[in-house]
């Protein structure tokens, strides 16, 4: 598959250093243009973005030194992605009032694909409505900002308007370069990670999800267009961009924020929900003594059973099961108790599948029958399963 084409403009401001690692981040996966304005090559020089595209990083419009192209309206016409990083608050307002006077707003203005915006600047640059009425005009014309977090800006405040986190810019890109949406309107509602089950104020029963599988889940249903909630347990993974992370720790919580978002079109568990729960939880930390100890458990409540009895009309639920024998079997089982539309069934003794690791082996138990053992990057199976779900959605919904 040819490599889609990413155009980097870089403006003048501090962090353009940052989007030197942005680039060099892209250009493992992408073919990457650099596009800079005059001020910012008093940031960075157009050679350390030359070496990482392997590319002629452009400033002047009126360089006559490459072949013979209208290089803004080609480099326009040929990207799939325009992303600009650093967006100084001078760049945003040419690009909101239609200014091209130099390479990189000449070719903004003759670009119609996907754009987006990561301003970063001082945070009463940022704050002026000059610059807030730009980015809105920016917004309704279609452009995607993302939001400059808070942070220690160069100027000394502790504010807003530092760069936002090279990772968010990064799943920008990958949001606008998935063309297919079929998921636009629908609420996809997904449960992540594992729960933690307190027993006193220093210990908790926890499980080994590494919740990968289910924020793959959330990305891909995000790309795909739909309004994503994520509920997660406690993970090491970073929150994701563009969409809402609801953060829970026990079973009950978990109950408590998927019943608050029941209205999803698609909901599906990914979660390692813990099955039993201390009857009692401490409050003082519990003291050992010489003798054995057992701790009475109780059972949580199933999510998922609950979601398979209090299911709308044209509304799909998926689990997870997480089986060392008898898939199919067991995965038949879940799918009738719980009433759900799919069951994904993993087998953790398996090679290549399993909690920690990028790649899963699946099988997948639906109604209508089942497919074995597919295995791939759980980014790649995100998308498998998905595909899945939107058939079963759309049958329900008649289309
Ligand atoms: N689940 C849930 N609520 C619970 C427990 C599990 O929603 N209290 C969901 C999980 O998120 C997963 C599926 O149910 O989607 C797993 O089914 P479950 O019957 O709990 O499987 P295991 O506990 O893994 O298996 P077993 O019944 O064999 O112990």
């Amino acid at each position: 598959m040819e490599k889609k084409f990413i155009v980097v403009g870089v403006s003048g401001g501090i962090a353009a250093f940052k989007a030197c690692q942005l680039v060099s981040d892209l250009s493992k996966k992408y073919d990457v243009q650099v596009i800079m304005t005059k001020n910012a090559c008093n940031f960075v020089n157009p050679i350390t973005f030359e070496t990482l595209t392997k590319k002629k990083c452009l400033v002047d419009t009126f360089d006559r030194n490459f072949e013979f192209k209208v290089e803004h309206v080609s480099v326009a016409k040929a990207c799939d992605v325009f992303v600009v990083v650093p967006a100084s608050a001078n760049v945003i307002a040419k690009f909101a009032n239609g200014i091209a006077d130099d390479m990189l707003s000449t070719t903004m203005l003759a670009c119609n694909k996907p754009r987006i915006i990561c301003p970063a600047m001082n945070v009463n640059m940022y704050e002026n409505p000059a610059t807030q009425h730009n980015l809105e005009t920016l917004r309704n014309y279609g452009y995607t900002i993302v939001e400059p977090g808070v942070g220690y800006l160069a100027c000394g405040d502790e504010a807003k308007g530092r760069l936002a986190d090279l990772e968010d810019i990064k799943e920008a890109i990958s949001i606008a370069l998935h063309e297919d949406k079929p998921l636009a309107g629908k609420k996809v509602v997904v449960s992540a990670g594992p729960t933690m089950e307190a027993i006193d104020p220093v210990r908790y029963i926890t499980n080994h999800s590494s919740g990968k599988m289910g924020y793959a889940l959330a990305r891909a249903a995000r790309n795909m267009g739909a309004n994503v909630t994520l509920v997660s347990g406690q993970t090491s993974l970073s929150k994701p961009y563009g969409m809402t992370t609801i953060s829970v720790t026990s079973a009950e919580d978990m109950y408590q924020a998927i019943v608050a978002n029941q209205d999803a079109d698609i909901i599906i568990k990914a979660a390692a929900v813990a099955d039993y729960t201390p009857v009692e939880v401490a409050t003082q930390k519990v003291k050992k003594s010489d003798s054995d100890m057992s701790i009475p458990l109780k059972r949580t409540k199933d999510i998922l059973k609950y979601l398979g009895e209090n299911k709308r009309a044209n509304q799909v639920t998926c689990g997870f099961a997480m089986e060392t024998t008898n898939l199919e079997e067991y995965g038949n089982e879940k799918l009738t108790k719980k009433n759900a539309d799919m069951i994904v069934c993993n087998n953790v003794l398996v090679e290549g599948a399993g909690f920690k690791g990028d790649t899963n082996v699946i099988t997948i138990i639906t109604k209508d029958g089942m497919k074995r053992a597919i295995k791939d990057t759980k980014e790649n199976l995100s998308y498998i399963i998905l595909e899945e779900l939107i058939e079963i959605l759309k049958t329900k919904e008649g289309n």
